[in-house]
C-alpha cells in the first residue's frame, strides 16, 4: 500500500517518532545519507507561495543525491485543463515522490487517491504535516523530550497549522490551549475537533479552545502561533482581522505568563506588530529560525520513509 502524509495524524506517534530520530542522525551526519535518494524524483506542485516550503525540499532532495522539480500551478489551476486524476497518473509515471501546496483539501487527497506514488501536502486548507515534524524536532532538541509539556497557542485557530498541532498534540498525550477569537471564521472546523477528542481519548490529551490569551499563556511551556494574513485571504480584509486578533497578539506579557522557561515558535512568515511583536520575535525566547532549519532535516527523514529506506 502506498503512503502518503497528508495531514500529521496520517502517521503514527511511533512513525513520527522514528522519523523524527532519524531527522536528528541526518542532520548530526549529513554526510552518510548523501546517496540515498540517488537517482530519484521529487515533483513539487505549487498553487500557493513559498519561501521555506520550496527551499527545504529542493535543497533536501539535492542533499540526498535526488532532484526535484519546481512546477507552478498558479496560473492554470489543477482539475482545469485536465482532471486531477490524469495529473496525478501521468506525474506518477516520471517521479518516485509528489509534494503539493493546494488550496483545497479535496484536491490533495483526489491527487494521492489516484498518484501511484507516495504524496507529501506542503500546505493545504486543513493541514501542515511538514511543518509539524520539523517543529517537533525543534521541541525536542530545546526541550529535550516530546511529552509531558503544555502548548499555548495564540490567534487563528480557522486554520491549517492550527489543526495539526491539535492533531499532534492529541496524538502525543499533550495540554494545548487554542486562544482564539468567537466566531465560526475563526474557530476549528469540527472534522478537526471530532477528530482530536477521539485521538485524546487514546492518549489522556486535554485540547481546549478557549478565549482569555493569559489562560493560554499559563503553565505553557510553548507559545506558538502563526499568521493572521494566511495565504489566499484577501488582503481587504487586513485590518478587520487585525483588529480581532490583536487580543491574541503574543507580547512580552504573554511571554511572562507562561513558565520562565517557555519558548516562543512561529511557523513563518511573520509579520512583526501582527501576531506577536518585535521584542518576542528577535527575543531571546523566540527560535523560529530552528523551526525553518529544521523543516529541512525533518523532511528528509519524511522522504526516507516514504520510499521505504529505513
Ligand atoms: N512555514 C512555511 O511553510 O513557510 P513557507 O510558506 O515560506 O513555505
Ligand atoms: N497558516 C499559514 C501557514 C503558512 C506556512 C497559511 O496558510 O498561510
Amino acid at each position: 500500500m502506498i503512503r502518503h502524509l497528508l495531514k500529521i495524524s496520517d502517521f503514527s506517534k511511533a512513525e513520527i517518532e522514528k522519523i523524527i530520530n532519524k531527522a536528528v542522525e541526518m542532520k548530526e551526519n549529513p554526510n552518510k545519507f548523501d546517496s540515498t535518494l540517488k537517482g530519484e524524483t521529487l515533483l513539487m506542485v505549487f498553487e500557493k507561495p513559498s519561501l521555506r516550503t520550496r527551499i527545504s525540499f529542493e535543497v533536501g532532495m539535492q542533499q540526498l543525491g535526488g532532484h526535484a522539480i519546481f512546477y507552478s500551478i498558479k496560473d492554470s489551476p489543477l482539475g482545469r485543463k485536465e482532471n486531477i486524476h490524469d495529473t496525478a497518473k501521468s506525474a506518477a509515471r516520471y517521479v518516485n515522490l509528489i509534494a503539493a501546496r493546494l488550496f483545497k483539501r479535496h484536491d490533495l487527497w483526489d491527487l494521492a487517491q489516484y498518484a501511484e506514488v507516495p504524496v507529501i501536502n506542503m500546505l493545504d486548507d486543513f493541514a501542515h504535516p511538514c511543518q509539524m515534524m520539523g517543529d517537533f524536532l525543534t521541541i525536542k532538541e530545546k526541550k529535550g523530550r516530546l511529552e509531558d509539556f503544555k502548548i499555548g497557542y495564540f490567534g487563528d485557530a480557522y486554520n491549517n497549522v492550527t489543526y495539526d498541532l491539535m492533531r499532534i498534540a492529541a496524538m502525543f498525550g499533550l495540554r494545548l490551549d487554542v486562544a482564539c477569537p468567537k466566531g465560526a471564521e475563526f474557530l476549528p472546523e469540527q472534522v478537526v475537533l471530532d477528530e482530536v477528542s477521539q485521538l485524546s481519548k487514546e492518549t489522556g490529551a486535554k485540547i481546549e479552545v478557549v478565549h482569555n490569551a493569559f489562560d493560554a499563556a499559563k503553565d505553557s511551556d510553548i507559545i506558538y502561533t502563526d499568521s493572521w494574513m494566511s495565504y489566499g485571504i484577501p488582503i481587504e480584509k487586513e485590518e478587520e482581522r487585525r483588529k480581532i486578533f490583536m487580543p491574541y497578539q503574543v507580547t512580552q506579557k504573554i511571554m511572562e505568563a507562561a513558565k520562565p522557561d517557555a519558548i516562543f515558535m512561529n511557523c513563518l512568515p511573520a509579520k512583526r506588530g501582527y501576531e506577536q511583536t518585535t521584542e518576542v520575535i528577535d527575543g531571546s525566547q523566540s527560535f523560529v529560525f530552528d523551526q525553518a532549519e529544521n523543516r529541512l532535516h525533518s523532511q528528509k527523514a519524511i522522504m526516507l520513509f516514504l520510499r521505504e529506506k529505513f
